[in-house]
């Protein structure tokens, strides 16, 4: 992709995000703090758009990951909202379970993302009428159909990818660009971040995605965010209209 290019594929998801935050108020931004959430970031920042902010704080993420919160506090003196899992929900897994119990089978792990993200999610998503997220298509078998405006049925509101068509390349490239800050686990080998104990660093050569969930099948590896009853939440998808 040449600089033109990129330059129509920057303008065409800031459209996107403009669209998002005239027509669909209250609209919110999950940001996992990822690269991926950090262009969005820094455009929803920047343009100063309507759009609010917020991470799924599990208790589980790495401190690298933690100190993002600081720099964008930083770079653009924003405060992005944390939704944190009800306390006695996870004192009950630990007690239960143990408090890594999600090495031990899938539904131990999905019953850990359930209470330390899924519930958080859907108290962040409240009252909204739009939600928007990093997925990329190139990012997992999961993700090659993602649009960027999506129906969430689940959620009864509307879903916006706005970097479906990004690679992974572009993403760096606006990052580099434009000198954003980054989460530093990025440079150690880990291009998929989320909780520290389901996240390792992978091989050059290996998918993006394979430290996630590392000792799971592909198809099991999605924590329930974008997922519902092991269908992705795509029943009516909408082509955006920019
Ligand atoms: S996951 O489903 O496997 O965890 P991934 O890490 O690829 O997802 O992130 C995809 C998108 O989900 C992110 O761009 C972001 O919009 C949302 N997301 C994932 N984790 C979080 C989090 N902890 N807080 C807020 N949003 C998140
Ligand atoms: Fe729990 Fe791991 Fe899911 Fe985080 S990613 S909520 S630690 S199972």
């Amino acid at each position: 992709m040449n600089e033109q290019e990129f330059a129509m594929l920057v303008e065409k998801t800031r459209e996107t995000l403009q669209r998002v935050a005239a027509q669909f108020q209250p609209a919110v931004f999950a940001s996992s703090l990822a690269a991926e959430d950090m262009v969005l970031t820094d455009l929803i920042l920047r343009d100063k758009l309507d759009i609010g902010i917020f991470t799924l704080e599990t208790g589980r993420l790495h401190a690298e990951t933690l100190g993002v919160l600081d720099q964008i506090k930083l770079v653009y003196g924003y405060d992005v909202a944390l939704y944190k899992p009800q306390a006695e929900a996870v004192e009950s897994y630990v007690q239960q379970h143990g408090l890594n119990a999600f090495y031990e089978s899938v539904d131990l792990r999905k019953e850990c993302c359930r209470i330390r993200k899924v519930e958080p999610l859907n108290r962040a998503l409240q009252g909204k009428r739009a939600w928007v997220t990093g997925q990329r298509r190139a990012q997992s078998a999961t993700r090659a159909e993602l649009h960027v405006q999506e129906r969430d049925e689940a959620h009864d509101m509307e879903k916006f990818n706005p970097l479906a068509d990004w690679s992974e390349e572009d993403v760096w490239h606006y990052i580099r660009s434009n000198n954003v800050p980054y989460n530093p686990l990025h440079d150690r080998g880990y291009p998929s971040i989320g909780c520290e104990p389901c996240t390792r660093a992978i091989q050059p050569g290996e998918d993006v995605r394979a430290g996630r969930w590392w000792w799971e099948n592909p198809e099991s590896k999605e924590c329930g965010l974008h997922v519902v009853d092991g269908r992705l939440v795509r029943i009516k998808s909408v082509a955006a209209s920019a």
